[in-house]
């Protein structure tokens, strides 16, 4: 589903919404963005906001529409004017003329609609008290992270205020009241919730908001707040599985919710507004799971609030979207953005197998209660074992039936589940989709086809006298192999700017456990039994992105001073390409190959490491100003998303400063040399000596010059170039290699992964 960023079980509606296709009325008024050059505003007005409603309102008298059921005196929705300079507002096409032909006009498009897309997360982080980032950055205390999302369950024990200071005195935002909300649910942890809905309200006149408040009615915001920066919980679980204590990345920062995801749509109108109040509200980090597919970047709401927000410090964490593994589709591809793909845990969630003849089988099960399934015939009967006919296999004898691998999981388990059987049920599956979703309704285990074989011979073998046996929620940890990249993770290279590799990490977003909401069930028994938990377990980048957004938020307690390049830089260069075994990441979503930087960036966030990187690739607003001067843009395109005439475009460079690097050829491209600068900043703590170590992609060869720079102080920046020569391949191979500086003391090691891929026309 690439809808939703997160990929809950039972959420269908975020797949409903996504069909609604705006309901057009008679005289046609619609949302359009528009961006101004506000350095043109005439003195005559007291401000931003007054300029736009006199320049929407003097365009109403001039256009006299009927009107369309909209009783505001203006049609302006959303002033703009902290990460973004212009407004949103209903105008007809009539109108929109008369806009782009008014003083300071840059660019317009349609609103559009978003694609939405942990106990044990952080000890598989290797997060510590004692040592490292959270003593270090004393959990993140002052720093404020800005969720934009479905809004939030206030009353969620994640969100409780015990152990937490005074609020920071930067902090300029509110809390919000609203439907079922009301200010003294903000807390010292919820320090603030707003919530945005013109957007949604002008494309559906008549919608009516089912809870008009920053208050969470999906779960979707609430788990990824409480992922971010919960605070502490005792003991949780999910029906019996992961059991333990739960906390967000960072559990002391603080968290300010900003609802732009609502049930009834997902407007850009909306999370614009949302990013520009962060921003002036003074958040440190902003997290969005949550991006806009096959759109420019100048035409791209998160790209162009975010590229304000970063001229601020701000650092915007973003989901890679889950429209994997088809390569290419990945969004949030923006250079100045992290941006976050998903893998899994090293957690197996168990049902354990036990057969009359004494052998067990650890298979994987999530059915959500204790069911007693001992000692019951175990039947294999080729007339049933596709388990595809609810019909069939009501009439099966009482067992545990075996369900081959010829037909999809799900399918069978719901099958299965509609029959009127009272028995188990063993899947047999190499599918990896299984095990990224909590779909569990019927009593039963998974197992691979090669324990399967075992299990269909004792079956045939001992006909009517087989038995077995299978126990429940229990949970395994360390489990090799992990992490895994997960299928759903969308793949590089980035449509919006294929130029700089993304996504940049990846971290955990499978069956990521942290609190929902109590309205929404979060497992199912057969067909229509409901069950519901205060934590959830659910998959996608949408969790993802918000373990990164929290380990920003430590690095930023650590480290106040560094630059949202510079964040970003520490967590890529010390991010691990290897799992729990020491061997290369694979990927579940090609086969189980080894994975390429464009399913998982650098590799796995490793957040102590980070913690101290050595090197760091910094860029300033300036650096990417070149890269956008590159672009080919127009004036208005570049103006919309850089907001100033005050930059300098002389020097345009399609070699931003990025701790990756990628090379990209074409069909028609033979032999390829391209060279890249870097320019890194010694954070080591005095005088250090590195030497480069290279693996290049096979088929090419990479040269590094100078291989060795000697740094005398903190702060000190070197320079060198790398330059890759290959050959493009008809195969059209993704080859990939790295190149790591290495501290003389053995310190430190930063490494960048390198990358050469065909270019991908994924839309
Ligand atoms: C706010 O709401 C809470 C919970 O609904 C209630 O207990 C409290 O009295 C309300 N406070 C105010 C000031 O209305
Ligand atoms: C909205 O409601 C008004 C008044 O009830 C009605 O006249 C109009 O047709 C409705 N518009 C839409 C788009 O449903
Ligand atoms: C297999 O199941 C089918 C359908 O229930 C039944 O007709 C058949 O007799 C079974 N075969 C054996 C060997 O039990
Ligand atoms: C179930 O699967 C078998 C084997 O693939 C197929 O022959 C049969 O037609 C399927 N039955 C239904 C009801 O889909
Ligand atoms: C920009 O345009 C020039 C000349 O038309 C072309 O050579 C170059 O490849 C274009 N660059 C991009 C990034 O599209
Ligand atoms: C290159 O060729 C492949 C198949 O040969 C095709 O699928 C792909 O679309 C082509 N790419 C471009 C950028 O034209
Ligand atoms: C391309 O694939 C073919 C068939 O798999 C193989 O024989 C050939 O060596 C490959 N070429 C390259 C350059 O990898």
């Amino acid at each position: 589903m690439g809808l939703v960023n997160g990929v809950p079980t039972l959420r269908f509606a975020w797949v409903l919404l996504a069909l609604y296709v705006g309901l057009v009325s008679a005289v046609e008024r619609s949302t359009y963005i528009v961006h101004m050059d506000k350095s043109l505003m005439p003195k005559a007005f007291t401000g931003p906001n007054h300029w736009y409603t006199s320049t929407v309102d003097s365009i109403k008298s001039t256009n006299p529409t009927t009107s369309n059921g909209h009783h505001s005196t203006t049609n302006l929705l959303y002033t703009y004017d902290n990460a973004l300079h212009g407004f949103s507002a209903l105008l007809s096409k009539e109108e929109l003329k008369t806009v782009k032909k008014s003083l300071g006009f840059l660019s317009a498009y349609s609103d559009r609609q978003v694609t939405v897309d942990t106990t044990h997360t952080f000890q598989f982080l290797s997060l510590s008290p004692a040592i490292g980032l959270w003593p270090a950055s004393d959990y993140g205390k002052d720093v404020i992270v800005g969720v934009l999302d479905s809004g939030v369950w206030p009353e969620s024990k994640s969100f409780d205020d015990e152990g937490m200071t005074k609020i920071p005195s930067k902090w300029k935002g509110t809390c919000e009241e609203g439907q079922e909300f009301n200010s003294s649910l903000c807390n010292l942890k919820l320090i603030g919730a707003r919530y945005f809905n013109k957007g949604v309200k002008a494309a559906k006149p008549n919608v009516s908001i089912s809870m008009n408040s920053a208050r969470d009615s999906d779960g979707h915001g609430t788990h990824t707040s409480s992922t971010a920066a919960g605070n502490y919980v005792k003991s949780t679980s999910y029906f019996g599985y992961a059991s333990g204590k739960a906390r967000g990345v960072a559990p002391k920062a603080r968290l300010a919710i900003y609802k732009v995801i609502w049930e009834e749509g997902r407007y850009a109108s909306d999370v614009l507004a949302g990013m520009d109040q962060a921003v002036a509200d003074g958040v440190d980090v902003i997290s969005i799971s949550s991006g806009f597919d096959q759109v420019k970047l100048f035409e791209d709401p998160i790209a162009i609030a975010s590229f304000g927000a970063m001229e601020k410090g701000v650092v915007v964490s973003t989901s890679a979207g889950n429209s994997g593994p088809f390569m290419g589709r990945l969004h949030n591809g923006i250079p100045w953005v992290l941006t976050v793909a998903a893998g899994s845990v090293d957690r197996w969630f168990a049902g354990r197998l036990r057969l009359g003849n004494g052998l067990t089988i650890t298979g994987w099960s999530m059915f959500p209660t204790s069911a007693l399934v001992e000692n019951l015939p175990l039947i294999y009967n080729k007339t049933l074992s596709p388990c595809n006919s609810s019909e069939l296999l009501s009439k099966a004898p009482n067992g545990i039936i075996i369900c081959d691998n010829t037909i999809p999981f799900d399918y069978q388990i719901t099958e299965i589940s509609s029959s009127n059987t009272f028995s188990a049920a063993i899947f047999i599956t190499d599918d990896p989709k299984p095990f990224q979703f909590t779909y569990f309704p019927y009593p039963g285990a998974i197992i691979g086809t090669k324990d399967g074989l075992d299990v269909i011979k004792y079956a045939k073998n001992r006909g009517d006298s087989a038995t077995a046996s299978i126990s429940f929620q229990e949970t395994d940890l360390g489990t090799p192999r992990a992490p895994v990249v997960s299928t759903y993770t969308s793949r590089g290279p980035s449509p919006s700017y294929p130029g700089v590799l993304k996504p940049d990490v990846m971290a955990p977003g499978t069956l990521v456990l942290a609190s929902w909401i109590p309205g929404s069930p979060t497992s199912i028994i057969g067909s229509n039994i409901f069950l519901y938990s205060e934590f959830n377990m659910v998959s996608g980048t949408s969790m993802a992105c918000p373990h990164v957004s929290g380990i920003a938020a430590l690095l930023k307690g650590a480290h106040p001073e560094w630059s949202p390049a510079a964040i970003r830089s520490a967590i890529m260069t010390t991010a691990n390409p290897y799992d729990n075994t020491l061997n290369q990441i694979l990927d579940s979503g090609f086969g189980f190959d080894i994975a390429t930087p464009l399913s998982m960036g650098a590799g796995q966030i490793d957040p102590n490491r980070a913690l101290d990187p050595g090197l760091v690739y910094d860029a300033t607003p300036q650096d990417y100003v070149n890269l956008i001067c590159s672009m080919n843009f127009t004036t208005n395109q570049m103006l919309t998303i850089t907001r100033s005439n005050g930059y300098d475009c002389s020097n345009p460079s399609s070699d931003l400063n990025y701790p990756s690097f990628i090379a990209l050829y074409s069909n028609k491209t033979g032999g390829l040399v391209q060279k890249f600068e870097r320019t890194v900043t010694n954070v080591g703590g005095g005088a250090a000596k590195y030497k480069s170590k290279v693996t290049a992609p096979e088929g090419s060869v990479v040269t590094v010059s100078p291989e060795t720079m000697v740094f005398e102080e903190t702060n000190e920046k070197q320079r060198y170039s790398l330059t890759i020569s290959y050959v493009s391949d008809k195969n059209r191979t993704v080859t990939f290699g790295s190149i790591i500086w290495v501290e003389d003391n053995g310190k430190h090691t930063v490494r960048s992964p390198i990358v050469v891929s065909p270019m991908i026309k994924a839309w």
